[in-house]
Order: C-alpha cells, then sequence, then structure tokens
C-alpha cells in the first residue's frame, strides 16, 4: 500500500525488502538513511524487535540488496545502530556493499542526561555508519550555500544558441507554479523560454528550454547541472544566473553532538512525537543538509514515526519511506502532515488485523517472549 501525506512524501507500507522499488525509481535516491531495529530481541511500546543474530542479520542485509537499484552514484548510505549492533551491521553492510564502500562512522550523542541503568557504565553514544552509493559521493559540509558568485547566463555580444537547463538546476526567486513559454526581452538583450516550465518549491521540475545570446554552451550547462550547479533567476522576465557553489563552514566531521555542534538529542525526539524509539528531526535535518541538494530524494526504509519525512520537508527535499508496521503509519506517522483522511486510517486498520505483519510473524516462529515496555 503506498500512501502520500505531502505532495513530496510517499509511504510505503510493507518489509523494506519488498517495498523499496516500490516508492522508489532506479536510481533516484540521493540519501538513504535506516534506522532498523538493533536486534535486541526486546519489545519497544510500538514495535517488537524479535530477530537477533543471523537472522537479524539477513533482514537488514535483504533491506541493502534491496536499495543498491535506487541509489543516484552520488548517494550515501547512513545506517543508524547502536553501541551493539554496530559491529554486526558493518559485517552485514561490508558484505552487500564491499568494504570499499564504507566512508566512516558519525557519532551520535544520543543522551544528555544517561540513565544510570547500565550495570557497568551509562552509553550516551549511537553510530551511523556511512557508505558510498554505486558511484563517487559529494563531500559533506555543514552550512553548504550555493551563495557566492553569480555568472550571468545570457551575454549580448554572443550568437544566438538554445540552452536546456535540465530539471532541478534552476530556481526562482518569486512565486510561480508555471512560467509560460513566451518572450523574456530586456532593453539590452532578446530571449525567449521555449515551452512552458513547471516549478515545485521554487525549483524546476521540468526542463528549462530558453533562446538567446549565451555566455555558456549546453556542454557547459550540463556539466554544471550534474556537479548539482544553480541557475537562480530573481525574477521576471527570466535572466539565469549561474551560482558558483561556495563551500562555507567547515566540512562535517563524523561527531554530532548537542554540546558542541548542537544536534538535538533522543531527549528532544521523545517531545516532537509519541512513537517509542523515534529520533530528533534536527539530527536527520543535518544529515540531509550535509548529504543531498534542494530538491534531491531521500529514503528511510524504516519510517517508525516518520522522523526522516518531516525533516525532508522541512529542508525542501522529496522523501520516500518504507515502513512495516500499518498502525505505526497510522498512529504516529501520518498525524506528523496533518489531519488523516479516514479511508486511509480504515484501510491501515484493515491491513493491521489481516495478516500479520512479518516481525510478529516471525517472533511467532521463534517463540519470542516480548519483554514489555523495555
Ligand atoms: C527504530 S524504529 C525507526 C524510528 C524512526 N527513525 C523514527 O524517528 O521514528 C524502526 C522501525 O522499523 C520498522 N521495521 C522493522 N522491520 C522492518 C522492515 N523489515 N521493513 C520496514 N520497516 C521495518 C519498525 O516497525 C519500526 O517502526
Amino acid at each position: 500500500m503506498l500512501i502520500s501525506p505531502h505532495p513530496d512524501v510517499t509511504i510505503g507500507v510493507g518489509p523494506a525488502a519488498h517495498m523499496i522499488a516500490e516508492v522508489a525509481d532506479p536510481a533516484s535516491v540521493s540519501l538513504a538513511y535506516l534506522d532498523p531495529p538493533y536486534g535486541t530481541g526486546r519489545h519497544f511500546g510500538h514495535y517488537a524487535d524479535p530477530l537477533v543474530g543471523a537472522h537479524w542479520a539477513e533482514e537488514l542485509a535483504s533491506t541493502l540488496r534491496a536499495l543498491e537499484p535506487v541509489l543516484a552514484g552520488h548517494a550515501t548510505i547512513w545506517i543508524h545502530l547502536d553501541e551493539v549492533s554496530v559491529y554486526a551491521g558493518k559485517n552485514v553492510a561490508d558484505e552487500v556493499f564491499g568494504p570499499g564502500r564504507y566512508i566512516s562512522t558519525v557519532v551520535w550523542e544520543r543522551k544528555d542526561r544517561p540513565s544510570y541503568t547500565h550495570p557497568v557504565i551509562a552509553n550516551v553514544l549511537d553510530y551511523i555508519l556511512v557508505y558510498a552509493g554505486t558511484g563517487t559521493p559529494r563531500q559533506l559540509t555543514v552550512g553548504q550555500t550555493t551563495e557566492g558568485k553569480r555568472y550571468p547566463v545570457h551575454h549580448r555580444q554572443n550568437k544566438v544558441a538554445t540552452l536546456t537547463f535540465p530539471p532541478g538546476s534552476v530556481t526562482i526567486g518569486f512565486e510561480a507554479k508555471v512560467i509560460k513559454a513566451g518572450r523574456h526581452d530586456t532593453k539590452a538583450i532578446a530571449s525567449t523560454l521555449d515551452s512552458d516550465c513547471e516549478f515545485k518549491n521554487g525549483i524546476s521540475a521540468t526542463p528549462m528550454v530558453m533562446t538567446g545570446p549565451f555566455r555558456y554552451t549546453q556542454a557547459t550547462i550540463d556539466s554544471l547541472a550534474a556537479d548539482g550547479g544553480i541557475f537562480h533567476c530573481p525574477r521576471l522576465p527570466l535572466r539565469p544566473n549561474y551560482l558558483a557553489r561556495q563551500v562555507k563552514g567547515k566540512p562535517m566531521t563524523t561527531l554530532l553532538s548537542n554540546k558542541i555542534n548542537g544536534v538535538p538529542t533522543n531527549e528532544v525526539a521523545r517531545t516532537e512525537t509519541g512513537f517509542a524509539t523515534p529520533k530528533p528531526v534536527g539530527l536527520l535535518e543535518r544529515i540531509i543538509l550535509a548529504g543531498t541538494l534542494p530538491g534531491e530524494t531521500v529514503l528511510d526504509a524504516y519510517g517508525g514515526s516518520m522522523t526522516t519525512a518531516v525533516a525532508a520537508v522541512n529542508t525542501g527535499r522529496t522523501c520516500r519511506i518504507t515502513e512495516i508496521n500499518p498502525e505505526t503509519v497510522r498512529d504516529f506517522g501520518l498525524p506528523r502532515f496533518g489531519t488523516v483522511d479516514p479511508v486511509t486510517v480504515a484501510a491501515l486498520t484493515a491491513m493491521h488485523n489481516g495478516p500479520k505483519a512479518q516481525g510478529a510473524a516471525v517472533a511467532a516462529e521463534e517463540g519470542f517472549a516480548p519483554v514489555c515496555g523495555a
């Protein structure tokens, strides 16, 4: 079952290994974030984590294998685990992707106020394994911006040509969903928009075709766009300016800490949703901003309360999510996007009351005894 609670969010309800191909097109995903059960054998308020050892590893491997065809060449994969599961998780990911694609492990300070329930030491950190997609990933930066030097694309002394700006490469500084084909002349330069161009959240969703005297060739436009270059049109008539990308701030480091760089902890996540094991929106925003450009696609294979979708929408990205538990989608995911349509509620309830979700089925098979309220 596919649900779209927001124009930029699609949720596939079912096991990730089956649903990833349903929600995402081949080579379309710029960043995949996975926050799977950690193989604890415990039961958390809203979902069971019954798979341990080899069963847990095989489940994670099947999700990673399903991910591979939908990854863009520049993609990064972020696998969020705890102090125990990170070691087995690295073995699984090395096996599926190959150890050469391992980039690093980001450490996130998950607790500001440790609970001293561990008999020996209070764990306050989670670990996020970062792997490269199928090609060369971009450099990850904090505070990356496209503001920088502007180069007008039109140049009146040059001969007239027609250029196509690929979808996603043009931004506009004014409100418009469609700019109709027509003349875009100024006193100095005659130019036309040759076909209607659609925009979504200020970013071109269809190719923008213009004729006029230009500074750049089509080959240069294509190569700048492929490199994430943006052509910004502040107003009408359309006069794209190439924004030379300027990386501001420091390259991203492997430390995400509330104390050091203001990344929220799980104490914050618990105030954002009633779900049992959420991650904070601010953590996901940090990861998405570092790893993707506006308009690109983020995928989360273990959606839970849909924190990743909220963060993607907040940062102007599109999101594809899979989540096995229809009840979680109904009670925790969808309400984050406003009132839930009663037909969708009924369909998810029927799905929940129908054949049991994979986790429950496996629990029965394994003779799993949940530790409630853990
Ligand atoms: C740790 S929670 C994710 C929490 C999420 N990051 C959030 O912020 O709410 C793991 C989620 O994965 C789901 N899940 C478990 N196995 C799955 C599978 N095979 N496919 C898709 N989702 C699965 C569980 O139902 C649970 O909601």
